[in-house]
């Protein structure tokens, strides 16, 4: 299995895979695909990587710059990921999430933010703080990892409201 940076003739499937994925999750509204086109689009696609098997690619996950009280701090969104459901359960996801948070670190960014289940992301060190919030989700779903500090819970992260990339809202 590789990890590499999307290339245009991956747009396809990576939308493919995406859709695959997501498409009996159940707080989905099947709208992830579009939304990776969307912040695509937006050139809001800070990091884009695939993993490749057998020279098919098999999984994605996307970063894209998220606001926090409406600044830009260095902070980014991790999302979607997805793995083709045939694929899931052999360390792809985890290795998509690592290949990403060890390129937020590279570029210098802060720090990331994420939606989702916590027994699968507090693996990273994705925690939920009452002081760094975002709207419109069980505040437990919504995780923040300061890039760098191993989820060290020392480490304090920023306090504010964290707005993902306008895409989110167009793309549902
Ligand atoms: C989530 C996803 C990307 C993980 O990819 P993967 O390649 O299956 O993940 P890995 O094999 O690296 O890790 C599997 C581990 O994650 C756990 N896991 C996977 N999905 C989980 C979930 N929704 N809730 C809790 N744990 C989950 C598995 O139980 C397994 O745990 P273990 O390592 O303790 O056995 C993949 O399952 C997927 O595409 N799911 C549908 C889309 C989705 O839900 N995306 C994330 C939205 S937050």
């Amino acid at each position: 299995m590789m990890i590499r940076d999307e290339k245009p003739t991956d747009h396809e499937a990576i939308g493919a895979l995406t859709s695959a994925a997501f498409r009996d999750h159940p707080h989905s509204q099947q709208t992830e695909a579009a939304l990776i086109v969307a912040l695509r689009e937006a050139g809001a696609l800070t990091i884009s990587l695939v993993a490749e098997m057998d020279g098919r690619v098999v999984g994605h996950i996307a970063f894209s710059p998220v606001t926090i009280d409406g600044e830009d701090k260095g902070w980014f969104g991790l999302g979607p990921v997805a793995v083709l459901p045939e694929f899931q359960g052999n360390g792809i996801g985890r290795a998509l999430i690592e290949a990403g948070l060890a390129r937020l670190k590279g570029m210098g960014a802060a720090g990331c933010v994420l939606v989702g289940y916590p027994e699968f992301y507090k693996r990273f060190g994705f925690r939920a703080d009452p002081r760094l919030t975002y709207a419109g989700v069980p505040p437990e779903y919504f995780m923040a990892l300061a890039v760098g500090s191993e989820g060290d819970s020392a480490v304090e992260l920023p306090r504010g409201e964290v707005r993902f990339h306008p895409a989110f809202a167009e793309a549902g």
